[in-house]
């Protein structure tokens, strides 16, 4: 196969994790006979400094005219002055808006010699394996929004909105991954409160009992799910939900595998190509100091070549060479539990070894 991959690198830690990302990519195309065309494009608060946007439009048009894109991450105390003309993370929203990724796929699962990294204990999170589906495109993240006068100053405003083709689309989707994982969905919302919510409930249960009748599926407040997934986080598979409660319980579930250096995202559209990025952040108290955990990388270099190449053999390659690694013992610093460590670039080098 010949692919086209964007990198984008973006800021912080960014670079030097999607370096070996682009390693262990080099390493599939070698052992498995593909040519990946890799291309880096600047995006975040670095593109900012440079070209005064965090997402230039030939990052834009790179983007469109490849098969899949594979991000680490934007944004550092250095662009956070609330009063700065644009922000890092506008680049991030505008690229999801760009290429119509509205959804953001979001796998929590427990690696299981790490459960004992986790705040909880391991009887409550081991086993543990959810995949989120957070949409990813509209909500209050892309509602109307600004500020106007106020008898007290000005006050801010932010709309909420969600249309029933956007709520269809993402509920099909989740749908259909549960159908094809343990059976269950749950949908998370606030319809005791928000209208919105209530206009996501009634499509939502619309599309499962139409079009997924077999699935078991519940809808749970966003409040209470916060408390569940602390809880009991065993008793979810999928979970589908909004923007913004999204972002949010995702946060918080990655916490339960104990290592958000494991934990891999996918941004995807009905079409085209999908973006493929770390969970973390751009970390930039360790930026530069060849100490970040490349692993989410790796295994969100997985899901890309899973989900936009169909690449599926290739995808469990990288996946049991992390297991593999990880298995032997060899630990990055945020999951060594302040014994021995390895660099960023030798975790690259026992992936790769493990690749073949
Ligand atoms: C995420 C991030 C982004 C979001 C920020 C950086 C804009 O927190 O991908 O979860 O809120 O969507
Ligand atoms: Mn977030």
């Amino acid at each position: 196969m010949d692919a086209k991959i964007v990198l984008l690198p973006g800021d912080g830690i960014g670079p030097e994790i999607v370096a070996q990302g682009k390693r262990v990519l080099e390493a599939i195309a070698t052992n498995f006979g593909h040519t990946f065309a890799m291309a880096e494009h600047p995006i975040g608060g670095n593109a900012i400094d440079d070209f005064g946007d965090p997402l230039p439009q030939p990052t834009i048009d790179a983007c469109k005219d490849s098969d899949a894109i594979l991000l680490g991450a934007v944004g550092g105390p250095k662009w956070d002055d609330p009063t700065a003309k644009t922000r890092p993370e506008v680049g991030l929203l505008k690229i999801r808006q760009e290429l119509g990724l509205f959804a953001n796929l979001r796998p929590i699962n427990t690696f299981d010699e790490l459960v004992d990294a986790s705040p909880l204990r391991r009887e409550i999170v081991a086993g543990t394996d959810i995949l989120f589906f957070r949409e990813l495109t509209g909500g209050i993240y892309f509602g109307d929004s600004g500020r106007r006068p106020h008898e007290s100053g000005e006050e801010a405003y932010n709309e909420m909105v969600y249309s029933t083709g956007e709520v269809e689309r993402i509920v099909r989707l989740a749908a259909a991954a549960a159908k094809e994982r343990r059976g269950k969905l749950t949908s998370v919302d606030k319809a005791n409160v928000l209208e919105v919510s209530r206009l996501w409930r009634q499509v939502a249960g619309r599309v499962v009992k139409e079009e997924f009748p077999e699935i078991e599926y519940e809808v749970v407040l966003v409040d209470a799910m916060a408390m569940h997934l602390i809880s009991r986080p065993k008793d979810f598979d999928v979970v589908v939900t909004g923007n913004m409660f999204g972002d949010i319980l995702t946060d918080a579930a990655s916490m339960l595998p104990g290592s958000l250096g494991l934990l891999p995202s996918a941004s995807i559209g009905s079409d085209g190509p999908g973006l493929y990025e770390p969970i973390h952040g751009s970390a930039p108290d360790i930026a530069g100091q060849n100490v970040a955990n490349p692993l989410a990388t790796f295994l969100a270099a997985a899901m890309l070549l899973r989900h936009s190449l169909n690449l599926n053999e290739e995808a469990e390659a990288i996946e049991s060479a992390v297991s593999a690694t990880l298995q032997s013992g060899h630990r990055t610093k945020d999951i060594a539990a302040g014994g021995t460590s390895i660099s960023t670039t030798v975790m690259g080098d026992l992936v790769v070894q493990q690749l073949g």
